[in-house]
């Protein structure tokens, strides 16, 4: 089990240390994992002049998983686009095919303040949102800004899925919903959109392989609100690349806490990139402040979809909620009645609930 660790830049390494000493205390009682830490983003570019350099590209290939931190930060953004830190983010994605985007929406019972929803609506939430990552309207081709017949400025970008797209996205997304609660929504335009009738179709033809899973199909735009107005009608969604990033992100607030949330990144061998989904939080790095939480729930994630360890992942879920429920909180989950704790302090706790 060896794991590539890029901590990356701003609250990258306080957040990776402590997810570190978790898989540190996992490895204590007997799980073999090895982990080697390289270099990703702005801290690449500080040594390397590059945000995705040779080395960082080796340790990934060689790795069966990569736990990341977060790159970027102000002090980057004079640099020229092909330095910048996302770069690097953008490369390590490409250069390891990962195209299932994984982005869990849980409410822990403790943090049903939290949510800007009613309690009533959010409590008990656990929603599992996959997103396709490399096609789609973001990386079809023709795209650009251009002039039309009539001499007017114009620009386009198009939407384009082939069938084996579809077909592995689905396959991911089936799978997770076998492993929950076989209930499966897909999401599309198809009323308006060719590309998105396509993807439903693909869909329903791969359902015939998941007899158990009850396969339902909605439309983006009613997707969005139902999100809002009843989120707890789903369990695992599954959409393309430019609706799952709207709504992967709209689900994630229905929580209210960016520091909670986890994410992974597979390829087509569960392979994976494991990482919190909020940045780099220049605003509080360096002070021991940080959540990091979602980089722990991240490496659990890790356990469970690139090493099948189901029991160790469920152990560190677990120890993170007995946290909660002891009533200790970081500065950004943190509410009256609630112990203030720091970054190492979070991870102190986890790894004794551990
Ligand atoms: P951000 O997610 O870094 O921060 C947004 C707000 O949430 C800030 O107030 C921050 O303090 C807070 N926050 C984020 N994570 C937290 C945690 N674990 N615990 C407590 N509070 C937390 O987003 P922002 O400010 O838009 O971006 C900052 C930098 O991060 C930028 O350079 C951006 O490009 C980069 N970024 C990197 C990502 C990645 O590596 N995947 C994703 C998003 C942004
Ligand atoms: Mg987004």
């Amino acid at each position: 089990m060896k794991i590539a660790v890029l901590p990356g830049d701003g609250i990258g390494p306080e957040i990776i240390r402590q997810a570190v000493r978790v898989l540190d205390a996992l490895r204590a009682d007997g799980l073999p994992l090895t982990l080697e830490e390289g270099v990703l983003g702005g801290a690449a570019c500080d040594r390397h002049g590059e945000p995705y350099p040779d080395a960082t590209a080796r340790l990934v290939r060689a790795a069966d998983a990569v736990l990341l931190g977060a790159v970027g930060g102000p002090q980057y953004d004079t640099l020229e686009r092909a330095l910048r830190p996302e770069r690097g983010l953008l490369a390590i994605r490409k250069d390891l095919g990962l195209f299932a985007n994984l982005r869990p929406a849980v409410l822990y019972p403790q943090l049903a303040n939290a949510s800007t929803l009613k309690p009533e609506v959010v409590s008990g939430l656990d929603i599992m949102i996959v997103r396709e990552l490399t096609g789609d309207i973001y990386f079809g081709q023709p795209r650009g800004i251009g002039v039309n017949a009539a001499g007017e400025r114009e620009a386009f970008n198009t939407m384009r899925y082939s069938e084996s797209e579809v077909r592995r996205i689905a396959h991911v997304a089936f799978g997770i919903a076998m492993k929950r609660n076989r209930r499966l929504c897909s999401v599309d335009k198809a009323n308006v959109l060719e590309t998105t009738e396509f993807w439903k179709e693909v869909v329903t033809d791969v359902a015939r392989d998941y007899p158990e899973v009850e396969l339902s199909h909605m439309y983006v735009d009613n997707a969005a609100m139902q999100l809002v107005r009843n989120p707890r009608q789903f369990d695992v969604m599954v959409t393309g690349n430019i609706f799952g990033d709207i709504l992967s992100d709209e689900a994630s607030m229905l929580t209210g806490s960016i520091g909670m949330l986890p994410s992974a990144s597979l390829d087509a061998n569960n392979k994976g990139l494991y990482e919190p989904s909020h940045g780099s939080a220049p605003d509080i790095a360096g002070r021991d402040l940080a959540n990091p939480l979602a980089t722990i729930l991240s490496a659990a994630m890790m356990l469970r979809y690139t090493f099948h360890r189901e029991e160790e992942a469920r152990r560190v879920e677990d120890a993170v909620k007995t946290v909660l429920a002891s009533g200790l909180r970081t500065a950004d989950i943190w509410e009256a009645g609630c112990e203030k704790i720091s970054c190492s302090g979070m991870g102190d706790a986890v790894v004794a609930a551990l």
